[in-house]
């Protein structure tokens, strides 16, 4: 915590920036939240923003930008081929990772899509800590195999350890050497932990991993989307990052692994996406799918003012006052919610406040959905937009039948500098309205399940009538209230 109060009961995270533009919020009478809901098919991806009122799905994109990113989308050089704006994007790419090259896409899926095409073949694997849900299908369209070798740490829901998404290591040996390393595509190690709550992980671990793989000839990525949170994590709880800059600590990574790439959705608080290394004969190889897939190389399917948004938002990521907000408001909701006695994922990691709906509605069984019920319940409760990770967000496997999430989380994200405190506040007492109310919810069945992606378009009802029971306890405990 950068600055103390002097009276310590009423500490609270400071923000280091102040808020010169808003918008206007509306919270809907519960009976049309529950219409909503119902209408939306109880899929939070389903919902209209004008209905909501905080929006917690995700912090991709949604991000509250600086001044300065705001200013910089003026300068912007619109050219087709060989824009200066690239240029700058290309300069803060070397400051903040030190490399040379750099490739630029939409988003961060457009950078795995390119991984998947260059690296995947049928009957190869990749290896990652965990899997992101968009890094996945990519995988398995090229026929590749998705390998998770997360420490056993990192499932634990409680636990005090502070970088529960790193790798087990001796495991990572062991199924590199079981497949060989010529089957293996690439090992990936996602920072910021996404699926098993935002879970960061050490400087020491990734470091290990991309000794082992320089050691086997094996590819090295870093998803670097969520570095920003994570690189915080490392400096305030890995005592060899403590005395070490932000810069020092993002070079170190760039140095050891061979490609990284990133969602500027998130890291930078921008939108977009690109591909960086030190290698350009790497880089070679993925160049030729950027005009196939996203657009000219010094634009890659980018809106040049969006790309100017990103190379400020990059020099930003080394700023602690900026990158320490997130997680400091999202240790504070977590703190809250624990108080309240909620089960939550812990330690509070990047990204979210993730809550244990396994815990919640423990008679739910995972085809009942309970993440998918426990973000239907908090929507009703309190206009709240949460996102379902859990068994929806899984692919079901090939054979057809369902593939139960190790964790069934509802996410709520916290997009930073978007949110006040005393919002975050609101947040965790309807999460503790619905938490005493646990009880009345029931489960969900599909209408319409979609083969691909289907948390993103999928429809489901509730079983039996638990979302109007919830309606009309809301109305007993809050009168009038909205
Ligand atoms: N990798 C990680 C770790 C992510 O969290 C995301 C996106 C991506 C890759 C894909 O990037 O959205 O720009 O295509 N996560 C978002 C989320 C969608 O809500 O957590 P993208």
């Amino acid at each position: 915590m950068a600055v103390k109060f002097y009276q310590s009961e009423n500490q609270v995270p400071l923000e280091m920036h102040k808020v010169r533009v808003v918008q206007k919020l509306t919270l809907l009478p519960v009976e049309q939240r529950l219409k909503c809901i119902q209408e939306a098919g109880n899929n939070t991806f389903l919902l209209q923003n004008k209905d909501i009122y905080m929006d917690m799905l995700t912090d991709s994109g949604v991000n509250a930008m600086s001044d300065k990113q705001t200013a910089a989308m003026h300068i912007a050089d619109d050219s087709y081929a060989g824009s200066e704006t690239f240029n700058r994007y290309k300069a803060a790419v070397k400051e903040v990772f030190g490399t040379d090259y750099l490739l630029p896409a939409h988003q961060g899926r457009a950078c795995e899509n390119i991984l998947a095409e260059a690296f995947v073949k049928p009957g190869k694997v990749a290896i990652m800590n965990f899997h992101f849900t968009t890094t996945k299908a990519h995988i398995t369209r090229c026929g590749g195999e998705v390998l998770e070798l997360v420490a056993k740490k990192g499932l634990l829901p409680q636990s005090d350890d502070p970088f529960k998404g790193d790798f087990d290591l001796e495991e990572l040996k062991k199924t590199i050497e079981a497949y060989g390393p010529e089957n293996v595509a690439f090992v990936r190690v996602e920072s910021g932990t996404n699926l098993i709550g935002g879970q960061p992980v050490s400087l020491e671990n990734m470091l290990a991993v991309a000794d082992i793989c320089h050691n086997y000839g094996v590819l090295s990525v870093l998803d670097a989307s969520l570095l920003q949170d994570n690189v915080y994590f490392m400096k305030t709880r890995e005592a060899q990052c403590k005395y070490m800059t932000t810069k020092q600590i993002y070079h170190l990574l760039a140095d050891k692994m061979d490609i990284i790439y990133f969602s500027a959705r998130k890291l930078g608080f921008a939108r977009g996406g690109g591909i960086t290394s030190h290698n350009g004969a790497l880089i070679k190889s993925m160049m030729e799918y950027i005009p196939l897939y996203e657009g000219f190389l010094t634009y890659g399917g980018i809106d040049v003012r969006t790309i100017e948004s990103i190379t400020e938002g990059l020099y930003e990521s080394l700023d602690m006052d900026y990158i320490s907000h997130g997680p400091e408001f999202i240790a504070y909701l977590v703190k809250e919610l624990d108080d309240y006695g909620v089960p939550m994922i812990k330690p509070a990691g990047g990204l979210g406040a993730h809550l244990n709906c396994s815990e919640i509605v423990p008679n739910l069984p995972h085809n009942q959905y309970p993440a998918a019920a426990v973000g239907a319940a908090l929507y009703i409760a309190g206009g709240i937009r949460g996102m379902e990770r859990g068994t929806v967000s899984e692919q079901r496997e090939p054979d057809g039948t369902e593939r139960y999430a190790e964790l069934e989380l509802l996410r709520l994200a916290l997009p930073r500098r978007v949110f006040t405190l005393s919002q975050v506040k609101y947040c965790a007492d309807r999460v503790k309205w619905m938490w005493d109310n646990r009880e009345l919810i029931g489960g969900l069945q599909w209408v319409e399940e979609p083969k691909v992606l289907r948390f993103f378009f999928g429809r489901m009802k509730e079983i039996g009538h638990w979302q109007e029971d919830l309606v009309c306890k809301f109305r007993e405990d809050f009168g009038d209230s909205l």
